[in-house]
């Protein structure tokens, strides 16, 4: 099966099924098993690289099993689909502090956005909101929120790494991407998308706890950093529980 750029072999696929399914999971249907590894693979696409690796194998399986869990009878899809781990997860104070340091922005890009513009309110500013997202659910979603919220904003389904050209914006959000649209060991796709970013600030974050929520032992991105000071760039960190965040002046 393919993901994205990546390919999952029918094998491993039915192996990770396997796993979720046993003691009080056995039950759930295995296409509702497959949806969910596929849904979480394709938040996370890096992954498939790392799945051979036991800890990987098991963190996943863990996540899809608390994921079904929580899903089952209990919400209906679109209280579920609010419940994605990243967006759910995140510590909204951070906002606060990211804009002490940028001041207000009047535009937002966010690449790789799931359904992170679901808290536009929680930003504390009402800015024109552009996302890129591959994920066609989210992207729906995301359209269907601003067009009620009379938010101004517009979410498109797109691989960002074919985008040309960047709009132009005060701030940019890459909240946990980087991780998603690395191909194994290189950072050259990261570095052409923080060049590329069309702004005067630039938001990266990364996760500093595994998705079985434990705290990671080398949360900074070491080559994140050497990165920066590489291109030059100047940068602040932001760290709450769970995610750190570099505020990156371009
Ligand atoms: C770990 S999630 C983070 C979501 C969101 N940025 C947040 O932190 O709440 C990574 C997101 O990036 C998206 N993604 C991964 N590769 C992408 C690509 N090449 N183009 C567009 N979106 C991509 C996935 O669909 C997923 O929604």
């Amino acid at each position: 099966m393919k993901i994205y750029r990546r390919e999952i072999s029918t094998e491993k696929l039915n192996s990770i099924i396997n796993s979720v399914k046993k003691g009080k999971y056995q039950e759930i249907a295995k296409e509702k098993v497959k949806k969910e590894i596929v849904k979480q693979l394709r938040n996370n696409p890096a992954l498939i690289d790392k799945i051979e690796k036991k800890k990987h194998f098991d963190e996943l399986v863990k996540s899809v099993r608390r994921e079904l869990y929580r899903g089952i009878g209990i919400f209906n899809k679109k209280a579920n689909l609010k419940k994605h781990y990243s967006t759910q997860e995140r510590d909204y104070d951070v906002y606060l502090s990211i804009f002490n340091i940028t001041g207000f922005p009047k535009k937002i890009v966010d690449l790789g956005s799931g359904i992170n513009p679901l808290s536009y309110d929680k930003l504390g500013c009402k800015p024109e909101y552009v996302a890129y997202e591959i994920n066609e659910e989210y992207v729906k979603e995301i359209n269907s929120f601003f067009k009620k919220e009379k938010i101004k904003g517009k979410a498109t389904v797109k691989d960002i790494l074919d985008i040309k050209r960047f709009p132009k914006a005060d701030v940019y959000f890459m909240f946990k991407l980087l991780e998603s649209v690395e191909l194994v060991k290189s950072h050259k796709i990261s570095e052409e998308l923080v060049k590329k970013a069309n702004c005067k600030w630039l938001i990266v974050s990364f996760a500093t706890t595994t998705i079985s929520g434990k705290e990671m032992n080398v949360p900074r991105r070491r080559w994140f950093e050497l990165m920066l000071n590489r291109l030059q760039l100047e940068y602040q960190i932001i760290n709450t529980n769970n995610e750190m965040f570099y505020v990156i002046n371009k």
